[in-house]
Formats: C-alpha cells, sequence, structure tokens
C-alpha cells in the first residue's frame, strides 16, 4: 500500500464532520491515478465510506485511531477486527494530540502496531517535535527516541504497511508550517535513523509531513523528494481545499 513511490495524500478528519458534510465532501472529491489518496474520518462513518468506496476507486480509508487490545472489556475503544470489517486500510498511531491528551505511550504504541500488522492493516505512524524540544536543538535526538522505542520492537514490522508522518507539534493546527528547508532536514534525519535502525527493505519507507499543510504550500513542500506526501488536518475539511493539495501533488508526480 505504501510502497509504490506514489505521492500520498492523507486527511486527518479529528472530531469534525457531520453527517452531510461527509456525503457532499465525497460528492466533490476528485482523484488523482498519479497518487494516493486517503481519508481518516470519525470511525462510525467508516461503514458509509465501505458504501461509496467503489466510486472513490483506490482511494485510501484510514482510521485516526485503533485500541491497543484485540477485544474485551474495554468500554469505548474500537477494535482492529471491527476496523478490517469496515476495509481500513490503515490507522495512524502516535499522532501528537492522542500522545498529549490521552497520554498514550511507546509500549502502547508499539501494541497498537503489533495488531495492525498481524491483520494487514497499514500504519502511519506520527512523530514530531515540540517548539520548545526545537529550540533547544533536540530535533534528531526527539525523532531519534520516538522512532527507535518503537518501530524495532514492534513484532514482524512489514515495509509495505509502514508510513512515517514527520508532524512538528508546534505547526499541527496553528496555522505555521515548517518551511520546506526545515521539513526536508527533519524528513533527512528520519530517514537516516531508518536506515541505522531496521533492516534495508524499510529504506524506501515513505515519509509525510503534517502540520498546516494547505493548497497556498503544498506546493514547496511536496515538490522535495524527501517529502513522500502529506498528512492534512484542518485543510482536509474542505473537498475543494483537498482536491487543490492532491492537484499540486499529481503534477509533481507526473
Ligand atoms: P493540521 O493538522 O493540518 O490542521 O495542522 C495536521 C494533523 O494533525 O495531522
Amino acid at each position: 500500500m505504501f510502497l509504490n513511490q506514489k505521492k500520498i495524500i492523507l486527511g486527518n478528519w479529528k472530531m469534525n464532520q457531520n453527517l452531510d458534510q461527509v456525503r457532499s465532501f465525497f460528492e466533490e472529491l476528485e482523484t488523482f491515478g498519479d497518487i494516493s489518496q486517503g481519508i481518516c474520518p470519525q470511525a462510525p462513518y467508516l461503514s458509509i465510506l465501505e458504501n461509496i468506496r467503489p466510486k472513490i476507486g483506490n482511494f485510501l480509508v484510514g482510521s485516526q485511531n485503533i485500541s491497543s487490545e484485540a477485544s474485551g472489556a474495554f468500554t469505548g475503544e474500537t477494535s482492529i477486527q471491527t476496523l478490517s470489517d469496515f476495509s481500513s486500510n490503515f490507522t495512524l498511531v502516535g499522532h501528537s494530540e492522542r500522545r498529549q491528551l490521552f497520554h498514550e505511550n511507546d509500549e502502547l504504541l508499539i501494541k497498537k502496531i503489533n495488531l495492525s500488522m498481524e491483520h494487514g492493516v497499514g500504519v502511519v505512524f506520527c512523530i514530531g517535535e515540540t517548539l520548545e524540544q526545537r529550540e533547544s536543538n533536540r530535533v534528531n535526538e526527539v525523532l531519534s527516541a520516538q522512532l527507535t522505542n518503537v518501530l524495532p520492537k514492534v513484532q514482524n514490522l512489514k515495509p509495505e504497511l509502514t508510513c512515517i508522518a514527520y508532524e512538528p507539534v508546534w505547526a499541527i493546527g496553528t496555522g505555521k508550517t515548517a518551511t520546506a528547508k526545515q521539513a526536508v532536514e527533519a524528513h533527512r534525519m528520519v530517514k537516516s535513523i531508518i536506515s541505522n535502525s531496521l533492516p534495508a527493505k524499510f529504506s524506501k519507507t515513505p515519509i509525510l509531513y503534517g502540520g498546516s499543510v494547505k493548497p497556498s504550500n503544498a506546493q514547496e513542500l511536496l515538490e522535495n523528494p524527501e517529502i513522500s506526501g502529506a498528512l492534512i488536518g484542518g485543510a482536509s475539511l474542505k473537498a475543494s481545499d483537498f482536491n487543490e493539495i492532491s492537484r499540486i501533488a499529481a503534477n509533481i508526480q507526473a
């Protein structure tokens, strides 16, 4: 799913979009064959996406979260099995909002990724530094810890199911985007950490950029070969913006 070398444009809707908005988004959606596109809606809408899936071809459907347990007495959680029943292709793991607001730690993230690999569900593993960490020159150290404390410890991590999203915490939902230079620099760090900590078959693992990506900055970010695509929050809520960013990616790819 993630190894086809196409630019990957994913939307993370977070806890937004009502039923009408979900339906009209997919009516307005434009798909582009040269790239991979996908959306992570709120979990109950995954079932609707399954119904419209035949109309949207290879469009990827993702979950924003999964339980770290396979099943059982875990009120309020959604299991990986349920998500695979609704043909979810991938799940986000380690998003900074889940790390910060829901106190998710490395041990929990390893369990979630183990379950995803077992069920053939792709993982977009999110990492990124805070402003304070950046200002104290700790970006490489933080990214390295976030990656090496988790990925090498996953049982049977599969390259075709693995994708990284570099999302500087200070750029998420703030309107502040990393400059293309900052993003490229961080993506190079991630690539080198991967090559030092995972087997060679992970050398082509795509690395997405996330954090206030919008139509006006997509070109300068996505034109860099180090940036394999984008994980988009706010700007993915409007089909017109999502279409525009996808078009920019498709033109770069072509
Ligand atoms: P944003 O969110 O595009 O609204 O900054 C990105 C994300 O949280 O994945």
